[in-house]
């Protein structure tokens, strides 16, 4: 946990802000419903809010932010839809290093990208690389991610080691082993569920649900969520 007294962040005061923020971002394609428009417009949008929000926690003094932007499920997507995904998340990388390196933004990946084009997978290494000495924030995009499949693979990682199979072990093992576990987990769009996405950083998670839709998200809802966190009593199992 840190304190910041920041004037730019649109939170009023002193605040005890969280470290590591996770966000389900949902709702692109019934954002793009809504106006008549292909879900593919939904994603563009989307994608100018993963922009606004991760230079936002950069800006206010976020450590760390996962972004679930690619699940193991998602291969069921009809394959126009996976493709115009794959070629959107090219363009964002290639697109977004000079707002990294401006804003002090490392560049982090979990998943198992191997499903990945080498395309894809050298761009994401590359500007992995190139961002790896920012000090600021942490953004983490979960690219073909699923948790039981990131938990499957790190006791596998820790057996062919011959490891006792351990918190710690886990832990080092699994995609996540550069991050804290998470403070704070919010899902846009009114499902309440949580798809999969980082269950064991999770443990002692506060949870946020919004109705709002991913586009829509803005930094004006993410103070308010902020905001309620810090008046969330955390106790971690204990009284
Ligand atoms: C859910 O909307 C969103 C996703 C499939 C993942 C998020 C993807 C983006 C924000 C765009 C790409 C991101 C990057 C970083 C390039 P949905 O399609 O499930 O919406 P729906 O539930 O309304 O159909």
């Amino acid at each position: 946990m840190s304190f910041m007294t920041n004037s730019q962040s649109l939170l009023p005061t002193t605040y005890q802000l969280p470290t590591h923020v996770a966000i389900i971002m949902d709702g692109n394609g019934r954002w793009a419903k809504e106006r008549g428009l292909k879900r593919t417009a939904g994603h563009e949008e989307g994608v100018k809010t993963v922009r606004s929000i991760t230079t936002y926690c950069a800006k206010i003094g976020i450590k760390y932010l996962t972004l679930y932007a690619f699940s193991t499920e998602n291969w069921n997507r009809p394959k126009l839809e996976v493709e115009f995904l794959m070629k959107l998340l090219e363009k964002y990388l290639i697109n977004e290093l000079n707002t990294y390196l401006q804003n002090n933004i490392r560049f982090k990946v979990i998943g198992n990208i191997c499903k990945f084009s080498t395309k894809l997978q050298s761009i994401i290494k590359d500007i992995e690389d190139k961002t790896s000495h920012c000090k600021g924030l942490t953004q983490i995009l979960a690219l073909n991610y699923g948790s039981q499949d990131e938990i499957t693979r790190a006791v596998n990682r820790a057996l062919v080691n011959e490891e006792e199979i351990t918190i710690d072990t886990i832990n080092k093992y699994l995609d996540t082993y550069f991050a804290p576990n998470v403070d704070l987990v919010i899902r846009t769009s009114g499902e309440i569920r949580i798809s999969n996405f980082l269950l064991w950083q999770s443990a002692y998670s506060e949870y946020f649900f919004t109705k709002t839709l991913w586009p829509d998200f803005t930094e004006f809802e993410l103070d308010d969520i902020l905001s309620d966190f810090t008046k969330r009593e955390r106790r971690f199992g204990g009284i």
